[in-house]
């Protein structure tokens, strides 16, 4: 394993910092870990990934101690049981979903047939950047609209946006980093009239923690048989994010096209884990109570210290710390917690991630510490 020193993480942190600007914000950024780069030291709490740490469950713990004999085996024939579910769950046929490697290979697929050769994708900034930058390696251009005044992704602005060669329109929802939910009925009016005039990717990955009831998916669209395509993943309520698994779910003819390009798909842990996973109501109901008591320790902490910040549905929470974002992530390390990257042109914002409730409490008393 990688070993870091912190004192002398921090110390390049510093010398990267807005005191000693000798290089541009662009190659600041770059030069920051990216969130699958962080690494946490002993004693610290990790709540800079949106993860779930009480995976896993005893039910997905069974399933791997029963795993052995089958890891020689190829996973192909475990596909069709967890497409059968995630179908039957969502209401379509098994054929509309495409069962991915995390959700990110979904969002990388899909960057590369709409946006590859100079195809236009159109979205709102900041969000979940995946599609986005793979896209753009292969030639995709990205048109960039801001959020609305309530951290929400402007679907006006995106509607009016949308021309002849726009190729794909990326929805986040609910947003990251922001945690905002879309109305649920401007989103629906709102994908069956974009997607007459291109295609629409609404990223759900976070769909399990909205707080509104009977919410719905926009794969009830897909049904309908829009140019829409939903992704989630089994990397956040499900507490899996290491195993990779996630899905697509889109029209069947859509959903072929998209199969027919993965590179890699799941394996056969992440599926038989998706599955056990699927099957124990009794740990995903614990999770999101779990999450919700998080949240409340954390917009409590904020509210002790004053500070603004967006009530979320998410298992994060977007504040306003009005300092340079790069300068509190060190600050917060110092206290042994990992808070999560800067999120540009938010960059005196701060997104914390729910983590266990010893842990969030470890972020509460570091918040006192270093805003009063
Ligand atoms: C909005 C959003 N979409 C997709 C992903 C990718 O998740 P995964 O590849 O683990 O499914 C993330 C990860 O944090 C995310 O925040």
């Amino acid at each position: 394993m990688q070993q870091l020193n912190r004192r002398s993480w921090l110390r390049g942190f510093a010398t990267l910092g807005a005191g000693t600007l000798v290089v541009s914000p662009t190659e600041i950024l770059k030069a920051l870990p990216s969130e699958s780069q962080h690494l946490a030291f002993e004693g610290e709490v990790r709540l800079s990934s949106n993860e779930n740490p009480y995976s896993p469950s005893a039910k997905m713990q069974e399933a791997i101690n029963k795993i052995g004999p089958e890891l020689c085996r190829y996973p192909n024939r475990h596909f069709a049981t967890l497409e059968k579910m995630i179908a039957e769950r969502e209401g379509v046929d098994a054929e509309n979903v495409v069962v991915t490697s995390g959700s990110r290979e979904g969002l990388n697929v899909t960057g590369l047939l709409y946006g590859m050769n100079g195809g236009e994708i159109l979205t709102c900034m900041p969000t979940y950047k995946a599609l986005l930058t793979y896209a753009e390696r292969f030639g995709a251009y990205i048109n960039i609209a801001p959020l609305d005044a309530d951290l929400g992704m402007d679907l006006d602005a995106l509607d009016r946006r949308i021309h002849s060669n726009t190729r794909l329109v990326f929805v986040c929802n609910p947003n990251n980093p922001t945690g905002t939910l879309l109305d649920r009925d401007r989103l629906k009016t709102f994908c069956r009239q974009a997607s007459k005039r291109t295609m629409v990717f609404v990223d759900e990955a976070y769909f399990d923690y909205i707080d509104e009831e009977n919410y719905p998916s926009m794969s009830s669209l897909v049904k309908e048989g829009h140019n829409i395509i939903v992704s989630r993943t089994f990397s956040k309520v499900y507490g899996l994010a290491g195993v990779r698994v996630g899905f697509l779910i889109a029209r069947s003819d859509i959903a072929t096209r998209l199969r027919q390009r993965l590179m890699s798909g799941t394996n056969i842990m992440g599926v038989r884990l998706a599955i056990a996973g699927m099957e124990d109501q009794e740990f995903y109901r614990f999770c999101l109570q779990k999450n919700r008591e998080a949240r409340e320790i954390i917009y409590a902490a904020i509210d002790e210290v004053n500070l603004p910040y967006k009530r979320s549905h998410t298992n994060f929470v977007f504040f306003h710390t009005g300092r340079d974002i790069r300068g509190v992530i060190g600050e917060f390390r110092e206290k042994g917690v990992l808070v999560g990257r800067p999120f540009p042109p938010f960059s005196d914002w701060c997104r914390i991630s729910t983590g266990k409730i010893e842990e969030v409490q470890t972020f509460a008393s570091a918040l006192k510490q270093v805003f009063t």
